[in-house]
């Protein structure tokens, strides 16, 4: 017997990107309600038309809230959840006084789970329902990640993080045990229930070229998985990596030259790129990933979304836990608004909805299953309360349409304004 159930609010279903539209709202579909059968959207229109599709359905009314695809977080790290909002660094200091040593309690199995567990359970919380996380140095890190996503159900992606100097006695593999525990991860883990395998080099300051050239190989060996690092965040860590890396052209370059620039690449930050990165990127259809609260945290600069977006560039949109300062992607719409503005290009609701959902899908190359709701995508989905304080409430009160309304839930909006959570088509 499969399951059935029909889901009613103000269900809204991307039939183009806002950035390709004249007008954002032309990319946007609103519809009354969705047909779920067995995990997966079925079909979208008014309530009688889905109950004549399905009869015997279970309906489930959420009134006038808003029915989104759930958000998909391109890029975060698990391990950073317990430090997060750690006071006052760059990011070279921050990653040596905060990061390296919470990451170095991962090897700790129980450690890593208590923290995985409590990362999807705080991520669910706050309407996320696909991350891409870096676990750490540790094989235990991304057992314990991928185990506690399955058990949730979840479409996810991760990798052991692999370092081999610039990093702290205890948190260093080598170029053959990175190649090698990875390579065990992916026949563990890759493409079990819902979970993807990311070969995960942390960023080139981190490896040595023969690290470098050890994923490149990796990459070559097992092409289905994605690859995702770090790109050209601060000024000063790209000069440290010009430095590292003499012969290279640019910072691109320390992974291009080792066969680590790739369709299935995802790079996060992706700020200060120059001329010739920015036109490889695109020509290999590479992701990259938006931080913005990070950027702001950290101090690492403004994205240029304006600029990317119009030479065709794939971008998602990450909270990048924990050098972001928070694990909720409505503030971290709030703060993309706010990066815009300070570039003079502010971006509409459906934008920043886009890039939350359908976007970071795209990054993920997953756009197919997640991050739009439309016939035959997977059913995680996000149930979003306009009105979820008195100070959201009374602004929504006086709102002229759904996109002012919404704006004002992305710009004040937190977890509280979750008010359903479903994954795979199972309310959480
Ligand atoms: N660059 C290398 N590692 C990290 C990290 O953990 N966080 C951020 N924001 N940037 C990085
Ligand atoms: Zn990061």
């Amino acid at each position: 017997m499969s399951e059935e159930f029909i889901i009613t609010g103000q269900v809204l279903s991307f039939t183009a990107s806002p950035f390709e539209c004249d007008i954002p709202t032309e990319a946007v579909q609103l519809h009354e309600a969705v047909l779920i059968r067995d995990g997966s959207v079925v079909d979208l229109g008014t309530r009688a038309a889905m109950q004549a599709l399905a009869p015997a359905a279970t309906l489930r009314d959420h009134g006038g809230d808003l029915v989104l695809a759930g958000f998909v977080d391109a890029h975060v790290h698990y391990p950073q959840t317990a430090m997060i909002a750690s006071w006052g660094k760059r990011l070279i200091d921050w990653l040596n006084s905060y990061t390296f040593p919470e990451e170095m309690k991962f090897g700790d199995r129980a450690y890593a789970d208590d923290i995985a567990g409590r990362y999807l359970d705080l991520t669910l919380a706050h309407g996320t329902t696909t991350v891409c996380s870096f676990c750490t140095i540790h094989p235990e890190s991304v057992d314990a990640f991928f185990t506690a996503a399955q058990a949730r159900g979840q479409r996810v992606v991760a990798g052991k993080t692999c370092m081999d100097r610039n990093a702290p006695d205890g948190l260093r593999d080598t170029a053959q045990t990175a190649y090698d525990q990875s390579e065990t991860l992916i026949d563990r883990w890759h493409g079990i229930d819902r979970l993807e395998y990311a070969i995960t080099p942390r960023f080139s300051p981190t490896s040595t070229p023969e690290q470098l050239e050890a994923m490149g190989a990796l990459w070559r060996a097992h092409p289905t998985c994605l690859m995702q690092t770090h790109l050209s965040e601060q000024t000063d860590e790209i000069d440290w990596v010009k430095s590292l890396f003499p012969n290279a052209r640019d910072y691109l370059d320390t992974y291009e030259m080792f066969g680590l620039l790739g369709a299935r690449g995802i790079y996060g930050h992706a700020i200060h790129l120059e001329e010739r990165e920015r036109h490889r990127l695109r020509e290999f259809g590479a992701a990259l990933v938006h931080c913005p609260t990070s950027n702001t945290f950290i101090g690492s600069g403004l994205f240029d979304m304006d600029g990317l977006m119009a030479e065709g560039q794939r971008i998602g949109l990450a909270t990048d836990t924990g050098g972001g300062s928070s694990f909720s992607m409505l503030r971290t719409m709030a703060a993309a608004y706010e990066i815009g503005q300070l570039r003079g290009r502010p971006l509409h609701a459906a934008e920043l909805l886009w890039l939350a959902t359908q976007g970071s899908a795209q990054a993920l190359r997953m756009e197919e299953k997640i991050g739009n709701i439309a016939p035959g995508m997977e059913a995680d989905l996000v149930v979003i309360n306009l009105a979820s304080t008195p100070a959201i409430a009374q602004r929504s009160a006086q709102a002229q349409d759904l996109w002012e309304t919404a704006f004002a839930t992305i710009m004040m909006g937190d977890d509280r304004a979750v008010s359903q959570v479903y994954v795979a088509g199972r309310a959480i």
